[in-house]
């Protein structure tokens, strides 16, 4: 039967929202594992989470389970996955001091750097060569004190891939916030039940900021973007704190002095970007946070949002970031809900989406590119020709 939110003629308007299906169908974020999260640069997190050799930490992306170090070769990234009968081999989801990853099931144990170092009883098995049998890579490169990660289509899986850099071509010039000098001194882990598109949507509009996140917008009134900015990788835009205030947390103020590159006239801005797809970099300028969205299927996502400072701040013996942390936490935990509300609607026959409202041009944006990304997969037929309409 077709899909009912489909009949419907788009209004005029700015734009229409994509219709349900894209917020919980199993084909759709089928097709999205292999159009958007294969291929590209991903971010999995920033360095700092591997700060030593022998830290690391675990992520799903889709089905996939991934494993990230830091040996003495530097950040890697692999599957994982054990070699001998593909049991998931780190069930941790991070740590420190590691000396090496022992699957639970037969004891097979592999080295920071991938390496097969340890068989039970297989010596002498014909066929068996410790040297073939490490674990599988995944590249990473770092940008901007961030690791990225990208999984090789399976026709590309010997190719070069081209940089990061090449990727991010066009993204704004960050470098004033100097995010390779932070350090996470925060993290927190939420499990949210929703698309992960609901919550990059949530991230691109402040429309929603006078009713779900009144401290939010005692700081920084929701009329006070600028500007939106977009490029082929991105889309985004600045806010303002509103007078009387000089950063985003419980009181607004702070002693905490500007990141070092942040010239006094941009202090009053708070940069919010959606580094497409599931990276949202948020730079204040006494501080950055970073969300990276891991959907695990069509109607969940894992959240990693990580606060990050300057590693001389850090290092003070009266750091303390928890007035960031809470005012944040707080804030996310209001999107979360609220998503969670969306989600629902999402799936219902009376979802009958009408128009982006003027302050919604990201996710007319987001859109626009996530549809061009996926590209004529025939599911989509019906939504490229809406966003084209849209467009006009
Ligand atoms: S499945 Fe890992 S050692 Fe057997
Ligand atoms: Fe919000």
């Amino acid at each position: 039967m077709a899909d009912p939110t489909l009949k419907q003629t788009p209004p005029a308007g700015p734009g229409r929202p994509l219709s349900g299906r894209y917020f919980h169908n199993q084909d759709v974020f089928q097709q999205e594992q292999k159009s958007l999260f294969t291929g590209a640069w991903l971010c999995a997190g920033h360095s700092s989470e591997l700060e030593e050799v022998g830290d690391y930490f675990t992520r799903y992306l889709g089905h996939e389970p991934l494993l990230f170090s830091r040996s003495e070769a530097g950040v890697q990234g692999f599957y994982n996955v054990c070699r001998h009968r593909g049991t998931r081999l780190v069930e941790a989801e991070c740590g420190h001091g590691a000396k090496n990853f022992q699957c639970p099931y037969h004891a097979w144990t592999y080295g920071l750097d991938g390496t097969l170092i340890g068989a039970p009883r297989m010596r002498g098995v014909e066929g068996f060569d410790p040297a073939k049998l490490g674990l599988l890579p995944i590249p990473t490169e770092e940008w901007n004190g961030f690791i990225f990660y990208r999984l090789a289509t399976p026709l590309e899986s010997d190719a070069e891939p081209g940089s990061v850099a090449e990727q991010m071509l066009d993204f704004p010039d960050i470098s004033a916030y100097g995010c390779e000098d932070l350090v996470s001194t925060s993290r927190k882990r939420y499990e949210v039940k929703a698309n992960w598109k609901v919550l990059c949507q949530n991230y691109g509009e402040c429309y929603h900021c006078a009713l779900v996140h009144p401290q939010l917008n005692e700081i920084s009134n929701y009329l006070s973007g600028g500007d939106q900015k977009q490029g082929d990788c991105f889309v985004g835009g600045p806010m303002t704190l509103n007078e009387g205030y000089n950063t985003m947390n419980m009181t607004g103020l702070t002693d905490r002095p500007s990141l070092p590159g942040v010239e006094e006239a941009d202090e009053r801005d708070v940069l919010f970007y959606n580094v497409y797809p599931n990276f949202l970099l948020s730079l204040h300028r006494d501080y950055v946070i970073s969300h990276v969205l891991w959907p695990t299927g069509p109607e969940t996502t894992t959240i990693v949002c990580d606060w990050l400072f300057h590693r001389d701040e850090a290092k003070q013996s009266d750091f303390d970031d928890s007035s960031e942390v809470e005012f944040w936490h707080v804030t996310n935990q209001q999107d979360w809900a609220i998503c969670e509300q969306t989600q629902l609607g999402a799936r219902s026959r009376g979802y009958r989406p009408v128009m982006y409202q003027e302050g919604e041009g990201c996710l007319a944006e987001f859109d626009r590119w996530y549809l061009g990304a996926m590209g004529d997969s025939g599911v989509l037929s019906a939504d490229t020709l809406q966003i084209e309409k849209c467009s006009a």
